[in-house]
């Protein structure tokens, strides 16, 4: 994937940097994504831009991950400016990545009472950078998810794929709502509380950008297993991301490195019980019965549910 090759089709979704206590953190994840094989994103690194005596907190999980399939990251709406292009050329060179996430984090920017909600230019800006860049651009939500439409319209801006970060784990309209409390901004509270599951579920908005896209599918969003590993295969992902679990064992290398064993040993189990030889096998031959609400929300958006069911969908 992006010119590496992973142990497992897993990844430490993007989470932090910029930060001194971050630096540490990176250290760690990255220590336990080089021991295992798996990819690993680097948080916004819009703080290293604005002060690069802060690049180091980021560079750590290069330096540490030298063989590992490294995703940078950057903020689309502050990505806008004309200087987009040069800041995504920092953002690469600092952790010398494989490749470089726009993240699209509306709901949060919203909510947040200093958010930066400014995305007049964001397709524009990343077809201009998709077409400069020589390292693959992919856009990512923040567990708002990605629909077929909007899916569409980056894969025809040039992006290599999509991390859809659905809704269903970490909700940054609650995180807002929660540092609104504790600043006294009781409107703003509010708001986080009303939008806190705004967005599309993971399992939906993975079935929505497979089934538009051609590029590499990347999903997000509450990822908490090796079985929810192996579900998001199924619907057509590529790779599968999880964040806050690792954020929350990071004490060690040690415990994140068993923490992904434990993942990967689940998703073996998942492909095991599922007669799936290959990820290919789960991808394209196992049989998914979606019902309940997901099954209500695909069917009234055109999804034909039955051809999951039988195992011969055409993602
Ligand atoms: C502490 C934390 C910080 C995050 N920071 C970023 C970030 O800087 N850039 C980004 O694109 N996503 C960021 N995310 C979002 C994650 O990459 C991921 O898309 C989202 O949390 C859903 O995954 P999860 O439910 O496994 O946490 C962050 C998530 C967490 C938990």
């Amino acid at each position: 994937m992006f010119g590496r090759k992973l142990a497992a089709p897993l990844f430490i979704a993007g989470m932090t940097g910029g930060a001194p206590e971050a630096g540490p953190v990176n250290e760690k994840l990255a220590q336990a994504a080089e021991a295992t094989g798996i990819g690993i994103g680097t948080g916004s690194q819009r703080a290293a831009i604005e002060d690069p005596s802060l690049e180091y907190t980021y560079r750590v999980i290069r330096d540490n991950a030298p063989e590992a399939l490294v995703i940078a990251n950057l903020g689309a709406p502050q990505f806008v400016s004309e200087y987009g292009r040069i800041e995504a050329e920092k953002a690469i060179n600092m952790v010398d990545a494989d490749c470089l996430a726009i993240h699209l984090n509306s709901l949060q920017e919203a909510i947040q009472p200093e958010g930066d909600t400014n995305y007049t230019h964001v397709l524009e800006r990343i077809k201009e950078l998709t077409q400069s860049s020589s390292t693959p651009i992919i856009a990512k939500e923040t567990g708002a998810g990605i629909c077929a439409e909007d899916a569409s319209r980056l894969e025809q801006a040039g992006v290599a794929g999509i991390d859809v970060s659905g809704v269903g784990g970490t909700s940054w309209a609650r995180v807002e709502a929660i540092r609104s409390r504790n600043r006294k901004r009781f409107d703003r509270e509010q708001l986080g509380n009303i939008f806190c599951d705004w967005g599309i579920p993971t399992a939906v908005s993975t079935i929505e950008v497979a089934t538009s896209i051609q590029g590499v599918v990347l999903t997000s969003g509450g990822i908490r297993s090796g079985l929810d590993a192996a579900k998001a295969l199924a619907l057509g992902a590529d790779a599968v991301g999880a964040a806050l679990p690792f954020l929350k064992v990071a004490k060690t290398a040690a415990d994140i490195e068993e923490h992904i064993n434990a993942f990967i040993e689940g998703l073996k189990i998942a492909m095991f019980l599922t007669g799936s030889r290959t990820i290919q096998d789960l991808q394209e031959r196992s049989k998914v019965v979606i019902l309940g609400r997901t099954r209500e929300w695909l069917q009234v958006r055109g999804i034909d549910v039955m051809s999951y069911a039988r195992g011969n969908r055409n993602i």
